[in-house]
Order: structure tokens, then sequence, then C-alpha cells
């Protein structure tokens, strides 16, 4: 299966139960599959684990108040929670898992999992006497009627000698568990094709045209229908990212490279999902020496470069294609006249005049638009915008199949 953890965002919880020293090695082995971590334990997890030991293997500072004056504005529960991808569990004591079950909040921990949209895992571990208590059996009942999902617990030998129901999952199967709350089929069997990052076009041998993308956006979508089961090309302009390992990945670096790669890897495609920055023009000429400095003003004539959004939705037999606008003023108007002009099936805008969204930033927003409908993706971290970016995409994709235009 895919490696999902990469670049994802877990919060851990630890809590009260001699299965926290586990909660070491689960902090390495998630950082190791790429993720970050940050952990949050109960004062009673104290009593089994030092802070120190987690705070050195995830790299963060470990947190547990509530109250915590030095937390983002004095709000750290919600900054964790806005932060988190996913929230696990492990151990789950008897004890946290009926704080949940009744909406309970006086501490960090629960605190963050009420504030959180992000999914939950919890892995119990105790006692099997107390795992199978009438009230821990209704709590975890009612916390899986409301989507927990409940790692374990595994049946064996206990901390306290007995024998049953009650040990927490092997590290290994947590990991696993956690991974596959990444991984859906929303594109299963569909080959997708992404473009990212900007073009470059050479003015002499060491000066560029290009323009400030930094791939994130287009990279994050690739990642995103991988996760979503499908066979994804990446076709890139020059970036300093890595692609997920399962996505087969092209390099390219001027405008007209990327139309040929694309036209090259089209045969057989579903999903067309344009996000490079594609340099609109180029010089005319290109000077085989650099350009000496002069006083005299230098003109560059610039020619149009081959719009490789508009080529794609000209083609007989097209795949379901999406386009971005980067706009800085009348997102919604520009945005659909692109959706028009082309004659896309989908246009992901962002506005790219707010500060701290778009280019090179962590964080964007995007308004949506099809010919029939409009959808907002607030502001977030580029990777959870890809995530829902590419639901969408599926989702019209499979009722422009039932229904095509
Ligand atoms: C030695 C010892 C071991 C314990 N082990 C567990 C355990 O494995 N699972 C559990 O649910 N509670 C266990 N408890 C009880 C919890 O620590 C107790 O319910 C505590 O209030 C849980 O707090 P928390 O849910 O805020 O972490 C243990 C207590 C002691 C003293």
């Amino acid at each position: 299966m895919i490696n999902a953890l990469r670049q994802k965002r877990i919060v851990l919880g630890i809590s009260g139960g001699v299965a926290a020293y586990k909660g070491a090695e689960l902090t390495r082995r998630i950082r190791e599959r790429g993720a970050r971590v940050r952990v949050v334990m109960t004062r009673a997890a104290y009593q089994f684990i030092g802070p120190l030991t987690l705070q050195a293997l995830s790299g963060q500072p470990v947190r547990t108040d509530l109250f915590d004056v030095n937390a983002e504005a004095g709000m750290g529960h919600i900054e964790l929670a806005r932060w988190a991808d996913a929230v696990i569990i492990a151990p789950a004591s008897a004890d946290v898992m009926g704080k949940l079950a009744h909406g309970l909040a006086d501490d960090l921990l629960t605190t963050v999992c009420l504030a959180t949209s992000a999914p939950l895992l919890i892995a119990p571990a105790m006692n099997q006497q107390m795992w199978l208590a009438a009230a821990t059996q209704a709590n975890v009942a009612l916390l899986r009627q409301r989507g927990v999902e409940i790692l374990g617990p595994a049946s064996g030998e206990q901390a306290c000698g007995e024998v049953g129901p009650g040990r927490m999952l092997e590290v290994d199967r947590l990991i696993e568990g956690l991974n596959a709350r990444f991984v859906n089929d929303a594109l299963a069997g569909l080959k997708v094709l992404v473009t990212a990052g900007p073009t470059r076009e050479a003015i002499d041998p060491v000066r560029y045209l290009s323009n400030r993308s930094s791939g994130k956006m287009g990279y994050a979508i690739a990642r995103a229908s991988a996760e979503a089961g499908a066979a994804v090309t990446l076709i890139s302009g020059p970036s300093n990212l890595t692609a997920p390992e399962t996505v087969r990945c092209i390099a390219v670096t001027t405008a007209r490279e990327m139309a040929e790669a694309v036209s090259r890897e089209l045969d057989g495609t579903n999903i067309f999902i344009a996000a490079a920055a594609v340099t609109d023009y180029r010089s005319a000429t290109v000077g085989e020496q650099k350009l000496k400095r002069g006083d005299e003003p230098l003109t560059l004539t610039l020619v149009p470069n081959p719009d490789i959004l508009a080529t794609v939705a000209a083609q007989a037999r097209r795949p379901f294609t999406v386009g971005f606008a980067a706009e800085t003023e009348q997102l919604a108007v520009n945005a659909r006249a692109k959706l028009e002009k082309k004659g896309v099936d989908m246009i992901a805008a962002n506005d790219v005049s707010l500060p701290a969204q778009g280019f090179e930033s962590d964080d964007n927003n995007l308004s949506v638009f099809w010919p029939q409908g409009e959808r907002i993706l607030p502001c977030a971290p580029k990777e959870k915008l890809a995530r829902q970016l590419v639901a969408l995409i599926a989702e019209r994709y499979h009722a422009h199949a039932r229904h095509p235009a």
C-alpha cells in the first residue's frame, strides 16, 4: 500500500496506561514514514513515560496543559485541532474513552478531540475486565457510531498477569491503520495526469523568464490523487520538491516541452489537472552567448507559448479537464470566463493578492467552478486543500461520466 503518511500532520495522544511506553516507538515510526508528529500527553501518562523522551523523538515540545500561556495566542487546543490531519490516541485509557464518548473536555487531549474536524483513531489498552466492562463497551459503541475508528485491542497476556482482550495493537498495525485512513478509492482504476510548477524560458545561457510558482499545489494534488487510488503521472517544471514514490514523474523546463509531454501522455488519461503555472510568453530569440550589459534600453520580443489547457480541452476525445486560475481581482467573474473560454470541465481559482497564500506559500484557498455549480474551499495547508479538491474532482468526474455534457 502507498505510504500516505508522508507530510501528514499527526497529533498523537498518550493517556495513562502501561502501554504508554509504546507511544515512544509509535512516535518514531510515524516520523520514519515522513509525517510530522505532535504529542499531547494526559497528566496520568506522565506516571508511565517521561515527556522528554517523546519530545526528543517527535522533535516538538510535548503538550499537556489546556491552560498554557505559551501556546499560540493562548489557544493551543484550537491551533492543534486545526493543524492535525489525523488524531490518534495510543494507548487510550478506559477513562479517556469515557470522556470522549460523553463530550467532556477537561484537558488538552480531550479538548483537541472535540475541536478538530480531523479523523480520530483510538487504540484502547487496558485490563481485560476494564475492556469488557459494560460502561467501556457502551462508550466504544458510541464512539464507533460517531465515526471514531477503534484500532484493536488485541487479546493475549496482559501487564497485570491476566489473559484476555485489552492489549494495545502492535505498533506496525497501528501504523497500517493510520496509513489506511489517508487512502481511499475515489479515483481507483483511473489514470490522472497532473502538471505542476513553473516553466522556464531562456533568454540567453544564464537568464530566463519564469514566475513564482513553487509546484507545491500540483505535487500535493498528484499525491492526493495517488492516495485516492489513481495511476498518476506528474509533469513538472523546475521545482525543489520530490514527487511521491508511487507517482511517475517527468521533468521538463519550457512550456513547449511541457506541451509535448502532455500530448504524449494524454492517451488513456481520464482526468487532466493543469496545476502548472505555464509561462505565457517566451523570448522570440535566445542568445547563444550571455547578453552584455550596455547603456541603451534593451527590447525583448515575446511570443506566446502554446496554451496547454485549451489544446487539451479542444481534443475530440478529451479527459475530464481541470484548469487553475491565479487571479488578483474579480476572482469569480474571471474564473467563470476562463471556464467558458477554454471549454474545460472545472476551474480552481485562487486569489494570489491575499497575503501568505498562493504562490510559494504553504497555505492556499480555492474557489472551484464548474458549469452547473461552485464550491469554496477555505484557506488550509496545500496538502489538505489538495485532498479536498481531489475529492471534489472525483465527485464531478463520476457525475460527468454518468451524464456527459
Ligand atoms: C499501574 C497502573 C496501570 C494502569 N494501566 C491502565 C491501563 O492500561 N489502561 C487504562 O485504561 N487505565 C490504566 N490505569 C488507570 C488510569 O491510569 C487511570 O484511569 C487514569 O485516571 C487515566 O487518566 P487519563 O485517561 O487522563 O490518562 C492504570 C493505573 C495504574 C496505577
